[in-house]
């Protein structure tokens, strides 16, 4: 006995048809018209689309950064990725320094333990050592077949330009793919100290710490990199006419070159959000940091003209107002020590959120919650909003990341063979997004009060239902760790 999707349309990157769709065990084995449902179980989707579960290729799960960690882990994170569609995201496991990347590794499957959907790793380079880069090839073994280097937050995860040219050279070597967060770090520096002298400590001066031509010389210098290296370059969250400038000139001189960017850099707004009275622009503090409504026009278009071709997150989370509780104490008496385990003790304790950053802005924790409400937003303002097609949606946000990230046709798409991830959309139905009602830890959501049309009503991971309305079903340890190709293809 199987699970047959009836009466439903399905969407895929190339399509829209209306079929029914047959799963068996955790896979799609049949798509047909007026597929009989005698032996298996029946659910309607007459009125719905079914497109495949959505896959975010940039999140930060319970990260250590900016003197803090980031709230969602593996747990409530992946519950928050189900309730906006999405069955799959990849997290950055981070080198530490001085250590190996299979330390970084060993930390992030040990995270990853409490898994609720499937997910898979980037690693992150900190510390190019020469054993490290005699390390990288096997992490390919390990199904990591993508590495990351950060050009900016100087002292902390920054690489220089020859560690980032070594880096590239030894992954064009095994087939694997370097992402760069791209922006000038040492002039992010130079900027930031000076604002800071001259008193300018409000969230909104994060901005002009960042502005868009050091994102777009960094995104250009990596691109150039690329060229030189032929090795695959994904820049992650772009966001502006800086850096799209810079990828599309590297795609039209026929480098490897692609880029992604992340639902807040299409909505969020420097003046109206960044910029909000007292310190409520901490809420909207990432980076590199959002732009103003120009700069959202010149991405719509990047992303349908394919020069973008992903649309993730970069779900990295902080309390508002965190800090409650000895979390202070609890960390210097522990040396620094996981936050899962004082967690455990008491979890009313929150940890220290965006309010570190009072009085000065260059404290403010970096980072968004988003892992929800991707897909949603995307359909509404994208879809909806008449900026791009249904199947172009599900490019960027289904089949795009599992091609470029090396898990294609396995998933990424509804085919016969591949991985029963499925989201349930329904087009007409409406909710609004807010704290009060996502899933994400978090007490603010950067879309308050947006309403969306167009949700995801039932999500299945591997032919398991993971949630049904309101109602979930999943269960820690239940997501799968998905080993990924390399050679993957440069889109
Ligand atoms: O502000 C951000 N983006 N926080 C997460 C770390 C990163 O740079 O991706
Ligand atoms: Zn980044
Ligand atoms: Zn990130």
């Amino acid at each position: 006995m199987g699970t047959l999707f009836k009466g439903g349309t399905i969407i895929t990157a190339s399509d829209m048809i209306q079929a029914d769709v047959l799963v068996e065990g955790d896979k799609i084995v049949t798509i047909g018209q007026n597929l009989s449902g005698r032996r298996h179980e029946v659910v309607s989707c007459r009125g719905k689309y079914l497109m495949p579960g959505g896959i975010d290729v940039h999140t930060h799960l319970d990260l250590s950064f900016g003197g803090t960690y980031s709230n969602d882990d593996f747990d409530t994170g992946h519950k928050a990725a189900a309730f906006g569609g999405t069955t799959m995201h990849i997290d950055f496991a981070i080198q530490p320094k001085g250590g190996s990347l299979a330390d970084g590794l060993k930390v992030w499957r040990e995270k990853a333990k409490l898994a609720q959907i499937d997910y898979a790793f980037h690693m992150a380079i900190t510390d190019l050592r020469d054993d490290v880069m005699a390390e990288i090839p096997t992490m390919l073994a390990e199904g990591v077949t993508s590495l990351k280097l950060f050009m900016a937050y100087k002292n902390v995860f920054q690489v220089d330009d020859r560690t980032l040219y070594r880096a590239m050279e030894v992954a064009a070597q095994h087939g694997m793919i370097v992402m760069v967060h791209a922006e000038n770090g040492d002039v992010e520096e130079q900027l930031r100290l000076q604002l800071l002298a001259e008193g300018k400590t409000d969230p909104v001066w994060h901005y002009s710490s960042r502005p868009p031509e050091i994102e777009g010389e960094a995104t250009n210098r990596a691109v150039v990199m690329s060229g030189l290296t032929g090795c695959p370059l994904y820049v992650v969250h772009m966001t502006c006419e800086q850096s799209v400038a810079a990828l599309r000139r590297g795609r039209a001189l026929g480098y490897p070159v692609m880029g992604e960017s992340c639902v807040q850099y299409f909505h969020i707004t420097r003046d109206k959000h960044l910029g909000a009275p007292g310190f409520e622009g901490a809420k909207y503090v990432c980076s590199p940091p959002v732009r103003n409504a120009e700069h959202h026009a010149i991405l719509w278009q990047a992303v349908r003209d394919g020069t973008l071709q992903v649309v993730s997150t970069d779900h990295c989370d902080f309390w508002y107002e965190g800090g409650v509780g000895p979390w202070q104490e609890w960390s210097a008496a522990h040396n620094g020590g996981d936050w899962a385990a004082f967690e455990a003790q008491d979890p009313t304790y929150r940890r220290p959120g965006k309010e570190l950053g009072k009085g000065n802005f260059a404290k403010i924790p970096n980072g968004l919650p988003a892992i929800e409400d991707r897909m949603m937003v995307m359909w509404h303002l994208g879809v909806n909003g008449g900026k791009i097609s249904p199947q172009r949606f599900v490019e960027l946000n289904c089949t795009n990341p599992a091609r470029i990230f090396g898990m294609y046709p396995r998933k990424g798409t509804v085919a016969v063979g591949a991985d029963a991830d499925i989201a349930i959309w329904d087009p007409k139905k409406t909710r609004v997004l807010s704290a009060r009602t996502h899933h994400m830890r978090c007490d603010y959501n950067m879309f308050e009060g947006m309403r969306v049309k167009g949700v995801p009503v039932m999500v299945f991971q591997r032919g398991v239902k993971l949630l049904d309305g309101d109602a979930w079903m999943g269960s820690n340890g239940q997501g799968q760790y998905i080993a990924r190709k390399a050679h993957a293809p440069v889109i």
